[in-house]
Protein backbone atom coordinates (compact mmCIF):
# COMPACT_ATOMS: atom_id res chain seq x y z
CA UNK A 1 0.00 0.00 0.00
CA UNK A 2 1.12 3.34 -0.85
CA UNK A 3 1.28 6.36 1.88
CA UNK A 4 2.96 9.24 3.57
CA UNK A 5 2.75 8.71 7.41
CA UNK A 6 4.35 11.35 9.28
CA UNK A 7 4.70 10.60 13.46
CA UNK A 8 5.96 12.81 16.00
CA UNK A 9 7.11 15.58 13.99
CA UNK A 10 9.20 18.19 15.29
CA UNK A 11 10.94 20.99 14.07
CA UNK A 12 13.05 24.00 14.73
CA UNK A 13 14.92 26.41 12.96
CA UNK A 14 18.06 27.84 15.59
CA UNK A 15 16.06 28.13 18.73
CA UNK A 16 12.72 28.68 17.08
CA UNK A 17 10.05 25.61 17.44
CA UNK A 18 8.24 25.94 13.95
CA UNK A 19 6.31 22.43 14.04
CA UNK A 20 5.34 20.24 17.14
CA UNK A 21 3.87 16.85 17.17
CA UNK A 22 2.31 16.51 13.85
CA UNK A 23 0.97 13.32 13.19
CA UNK A 24 -1.25 12.18 9.68
CA UNK A 25 -1.38 9.40 6.77
CA UNK A 26 -2.14 10.19 3.53
CA UNK A 27 -3.03 6.76 1.67
CA UNK A 28 -3.51 6.08 -1.69
CA UNK A 29 -5.96 8.10 -3.50
CA UNK A 30 -6.84 10.47 -1.28
CA UNK A 31 -6.48 14.30 -1.23
CA UNK A 32 -4.96 15.97 2.20
CA UNK A 33 -4.92 19.69 2.85
CA UNK A 34 -3.44 21.33 5.48
CA UNK A 35 -4.46 24.96 6.27
CA UNK A 36 -3.41 27.48 8.12
CA UNK A 37 -2.53 31.23 8.67
CA UNK A 38 0.96 32.56 6.72
CA UNK A 39 4.09 31.97 8.82
CA UNK A 40 2.35 29.18 10.56
CA UNK A 41 4.95 26.13 9.12
CA UNK A 42 3.48 24.73 6.23
CA UNK A 43 5.99 25.19 3.98
CA UNK A 44 8.32 23.73 6.62
CA UNK A 45 6.30 20.49 7.21
CA UNK A 46 5.34 20.17 2.99
CA UNK A 47 9.45 20.48 2.34
CA UNK A 48 10.03 17.74 5.43
CA UNK A 49 7.51 15.61 3.86
CA UNK A 50 9.29 16.05 0.35
CA UNK A 51 12.32 15.50 1.17
CA UNK A 52 13.77 18.62 0.66
CA UNK A 53 14.34 19.50 4.18
CA UNK A 54 15.83 16.91 6.56
CA UNK A 55 13.51 15.52 9.16
CA UNK A 56 15.42 15.70 12.56
CA UNK A 57 13.25 14.70 15.16
CA UNK A 58 10.00 12.49 14.67
CA UNK A 59 9.36 10.36 11.10
CA UNK A 60 7.86 10.89 7.71
CA UNK A 61 7.47 7.24 5.94
CA UNK A 62 6.64 7.89 2.38
CA UNK A 63 6.61 4.57 0.32
CA UNK A 64 4.43 6.29 -2.72
CA UNK A 65 6.17 4.90 -6.03
CA UNK A 66 7.25 8.78 -7.12
CA UNK A 67 6.21 11.90 -6.18
CA UNK A 68 5.91 15.63 -8.02
CA UNK A 69 6.37 19.15 -6.33
CA UNK A 70 4.75 22.15 -7.57
CA UNK A 71 6.04 25.63 -5.76
CA UNK A 72 4.02 28.40 -4.81
CA UNK A 73 6.35 30.99 -7.88
CA UNK A 74 6.59 28.48 -10.73
CA UNK A 75 10.52 27.79 -10.55
CA UNK A 76 10.79 27.75 -13.97
CA UNK A 77 14.41 27.41 -15.87
CA UNK A 78 14.95 30.48 -17.76
CA UNK A 79 17.60 29.16 -20.40
CA UNK A 80 14.97 26.30 -21.45
CA UNK A 81 11.97 26.86 -23.49
CA UNK A 82 8.00 25.44 -22.58
CA UNK A 83 8.63 22.12 -23.44
CA UNK A 84 11.85 21.73 -22.31
CA UNK A 85 10.70 23.00 -18.97
CA UNK A 86 8.21 20.80 -18.55
CA UNK A 87 10.42 17.77 -20.44
CA UNK A 88 12.87 18.23 -17.65
CA UNK A 89 11.13 15.23 -15.31
CA UNK A 90 10.78 12.71 -18.22
CA UNK A 91 14.36 12.94 -19.45
CA UNK A 92 15.84 12.63 -15.92
CA UNK A 93 13.91 9.22 -15.62
CA UNK A 94 15.86 8.10 -19.25
CA UNK A 95 12.30 8.59 -21.00
CA UNK A 96 13.80 8.84 -25.17
CA UNK A 97 13.89 12.72 -26.26
CA UNK A 98 11.13 12.49 -28.72
CA UNK A 99 9.11 10.43 -26.75
CA UNK A 100 9.14 13.05 -23.71
CA UNK A 101 9.08 15.90 -26.30
CA UNK A 102 5.50 14.09 -27.59
CA UNK A 103 4.35 14.00 -23.65
CA UNK A 104 4.86 17.30 -22.74
CA UNK A 105 3.45 18.45 -25.85
CA UNK A 106 -0.14 16.97 -24.99
CA UNK A 107 0.59 18.07 -21.59
CA UNK A 108 1.06 21.60 -22.35
CA UNK A 109 -2.45 21.66 -24.72
CA UNK A 110 -4.49 19.87 -21.66
CA UNK A 111 -3.25 22.53 -19.69
CA UNK A 112 -4.42 25.46 -22.29
CA UNK A 113 -1.10 25.97 -23.74
CA UNK A 114 -1.17 26.93 -27.59
CA UNK A 115 1.56 25.56 -30.34
CA UNK A 116 2.60 28.79 -30.63
CA UNK A 117 3.98 28.71 -27.40
CA UNK A 118 6.11 25.84 -26.99
CA UNK A 119 9.57 27.56 -27.95
CA UNK A 120 8.90 30.39 -25.60
CA UNK A 121 11.17 31.05 -22.82
CA UNK A 122 9.84 31.88 -19.40
CA UNK A 123 10.92 35.51 -19.82
CA UNK A 124 8.21 35.81 -22.72
CA UNK A 125 5.40 34.16 -20.66
CA UNK A 126 2.76 35.61 -18.54
CA UNK A 127 2.21 34.76 -14.79
CA UNK A 128 -0.46 32.50 -15.85
CA UNK A 129 1.26 30.75 -18.16
CA UNK A 130 4.15 30.17 -16.51
CA UNK A 131 2.11 28.63 -14.00
CA UNK A 132 0.24 26.00 -16.46
CA UNK A 133 3.81 25.21 -17.46
CA UNK A 134 4.82 24.47 -13.72
CA UNK A 135 1.98 22.26 -12.99
CA UNK A 136 2.65 20.44 -16.26
CA UNK A 137 5.79 19.75 -15.31
CA UNK A 138 4.87 18.67 -11.97
CA UNK A 139 2.24 16.34 -13.75
CA UNK A 140 3.93 14.96 -17.02
CA UNK A 141 5.95 12.18 -15.44
CA UNK A 142 2.67 10.69 -13.73
CA UNK A 143 3.27 11.28 -9.73
CA UNK A 144 1.43 8.67 -7.57
CA UNK A 145 1.77 11.73 -4.86
CA UNK A 146 1.87 15.03 -5.54
CA UNK A 147 3.22 18.23 -3.23
CA UNK A 148 1.37 21.50 -3.98
CA UNK A 149 2.47 24.40 -1.95
CA UNK A 150 0.15 26.81 -2.61
CA UNK A 151 0.16 26.83 -6.27
CA UNK A 152 -3.06 28.78 -6.82
CA UNK A 153 -2.92 31.84 -4.78
CA UNK A 154 -1.41 34.14 -6.99
CA UNK A 155 -3.38 32.97 -10.12
CA UNK A 156 -6.98 34.69 -11.28
CA UNK A 157 -9.77 33.15 -10.70
CA UNK A 158 -10.76 31.96 -14.10
CA UNK A 159 -7.28 30.50 -14.16
CA UNK A 160 -7.26 28.70 -10.59
CA UNK A 161 -11.08 27.45 -11.45
CA UNK A 162 -9.52 26.02 -14.87
CA UNK A 163 -6.55 24.25 -13.16
CA UNK A 164 -8.09 23.11 -10.50
CA UNK A 165 -11.10 21.27 -12.62
CA UNK A 166 -7.98 19.56 -14.20
CA UNK A 167 -6.88 18.11 -10.58
CA UNK A 168 -10.99 17.49 -9.74
CA UNK A 169 -10.60 15.54 -13.34
CA UNK A 170 -7.52 13.56 -12.12
CA UNK A 171 -8.98 13.12 -8.54
CA UNK A 172 -11.99 11.81 -9.70
CA UNK A 173 -10.36 9.20 -11.30
CA UNK A 174 -8.29 8.27 -8.71
CA UNK A 175 -5.33 8.59 -10.67
CA UNK A 176 -3.18 11.15 -8.14
CA UNK A 177 -3.06 11.60 -4.67
CA UNK A 178 -2.54 14.86 -3.21
CA UNK A 179 -0.91 16.81 -0.17
CA UNK A 180 -0.82 20.34 -0.45
CA UNK A 181 -1.31 23.15 1.96
CA UNK A 182 -2.94 26.57 1.88
CA UNK A 183 -4.21 29.57 3.93
CA UNK A 184 -7.16 29.59 1.93
CA UNK A 185 -10.42 27.77 3.30
CA UNK A 186 -12.28 27.61 0.10
CA UNK A 187 -9.37 25.77 -1.91
CA UNK A 188 -9.35 23.28 0.99
CA UNK A 189 -12.80 22.88 0.95
CA UNK A 190 -13.11 22.22 -2.57
CA UNK A 191 -10.29 20.07 -3.53
CA UNK A 192 -9.49 17.77 -0.03
CA UNK A 193 -11.05 14.58 1.50
CA UNK A 194 -9.67 15.79 4.90
CA UNK A 195 -8.54 18.86 5.88
CA UNK A 196 -5.99 19.44 9.09
CA UNK A 197 -5.81 22.88 10.77
CA UNK A 198 -2.18 24.06 11.23
CA UNK A 199 -1.74 26.50 14.17
CA UNK A 200 0.65 28.89 14.48
CA UNK A 201 3.72 29.27 17.10
CA UNK A 202 5.00 26.70 17.21
CA UNK A 203 2.59 24.59 13.97
CA UNK A 204 0.62 22.20 15.39
CA UNK A 205 -2.70 20.45 13.87
CA UNK A 206 -5.76 21.34 16.65
CA UNK A 207 -8.37 20.21 14.40
CA UNK A 208 -9.69 17.32 10.83
CA UNK A 209 -12.48 18.05 8.93
CA UNK A 210 -13.95 15.61 6.49
CA UNK A 211 -15.60 15.98 3.19
CA UNK A 212 -17.79 13.13 2.57
CA UNK A 213 -19.18 14.44 -1.25
CA UNK A 214 -17.02 14.12 -4.29
CA UNK A 215 -15.18 16.51 -5.47
CA UNK A 216 -16.50 16.54 -9.00
CA UNK A 217 -19.87 16.70 -6.86
CA UNK A 218 -19.06 20.15 -5.03
CA UNK A 219 -20.25 22.99 -6.62
CA UNK A 220 -20.22 26.56 -5.50
CA UNK A 221 -22.72 26.41 -3.57
CA UNK A 222 -21.40 23.34 -1.41
CA UNK A 223 -18.09 25.03 -1.10
CA UNK A 224 -19.70 28.56 -0.08
CA UNK A 225 -21.91 26.79 2.32
CA UNK A 226 -19.43 24.54 3.68
CA UNK A 227 -16.70 27.87 4.19
CA UNK A 228 -19.66 29.76 6.44
CA UNK A 229 -20.01 26.76 8.26
CA UNK A 230 -16.42 26.14 8.82
CA UNK A 231 -15.69 29.50 9.25
CA UNK A 232 -18.23 29.92 12.47
CA UNK A 233 -15.89 27.01 14.11
CA UNK A 234 -13.77 28.31 17.45
CA UNK A 235 -10.72 26.61 16.15
CA UNK A 236 -10.94 28.19 12.38
CA UNK A 237 -11.80 31.37 14.02
CA UNK A 238 -8.74 31.10 16.80
CA UNK A 239 -6.42 29.48 14.15
CA UNK A 240 -6.61 32.55 11.76
CA UNK A 241 -7.30 34.96 14.57
CA UNK A 242 -10.68 36.25 13.20
CA UNK A 243 -12.31 38.99 14.74
CA UNK A 244 -16.09 38.41 14.26
CA UNK A 245 -18.04 41.70 14.86
N1 LIG B 1 15.20 28.20 6.34
C1 LIG B 1 14.68 28.87 7.36
N2 LIG B 1 15.45 29.35 8.35
C2 LIG B 1 14.94 30.01 9.40
N3 LIG B 1 13.62 30.25 9.57
C3 LIG B 1 12.79 29.81 8.62
C4 LIG B 1 13.27 29.11 7.47
N4 LIG B 1 12.18 28.79 6.69
C5 LIG B 1 11.11 29.27 7.33
N5 LIG B 1 11.46 29.88 8.49
C6 LIG B 1 10.53 30.47 9.46
O1 LIG B 1 9.63 29.46 9.87
C7 LIG B 1 8.33 29.99 10.06
C8 LIG B 1 7.33 29.19 9.22
O2 LIG B 1 7.58 29.43 7.86
P1 LIG B 1 6.84 28.65 6.69
O3 LIG B 1 7.01 27.21 6.90
O4 LIG B 1 7.30 29.23 5.41
O5 LIG B 1 5.31 29.05 6.98
P2 LIG B 1 4.05 29.15 5.99
O6 LIG B 1 4.35 28.35 4.77
O7 LIG B 1 2.91 28.61 6.79
O8 LIG B 1 3.84 30.60 5.68
C9 LIG B 1 8.40 31.46 9.69
O9 LIG B 1 8.54 32.19 10.89
C10 LIG B 1 9.65 31.56 8.85
O10 LIG B 1 10.23 32.82 8.97
MG1 LIG C 1 4.38 28.89 2.72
Amino acid sequence: MERLEVKNLNHSFGFTKILQNINFTLDKGEVLAIVGPSGGGKTTLLHLCANLLDVEEGSVTNTFLSSAFAFQEPRLLPWKNVIDNIAIGLLAKGEKKNEAVKKSQDIALRFGLDKEDFEKFPKDLSGGMKQRVSFARALVVKPSLLFLDEPFSALDIGLKKELQSILIDMISKKEISILFITHDLMEAIRLSDEMLLLKADPGHIVKKFRFDVLQNQRDDKYVYGKSAEILQDNEIINTFELELK
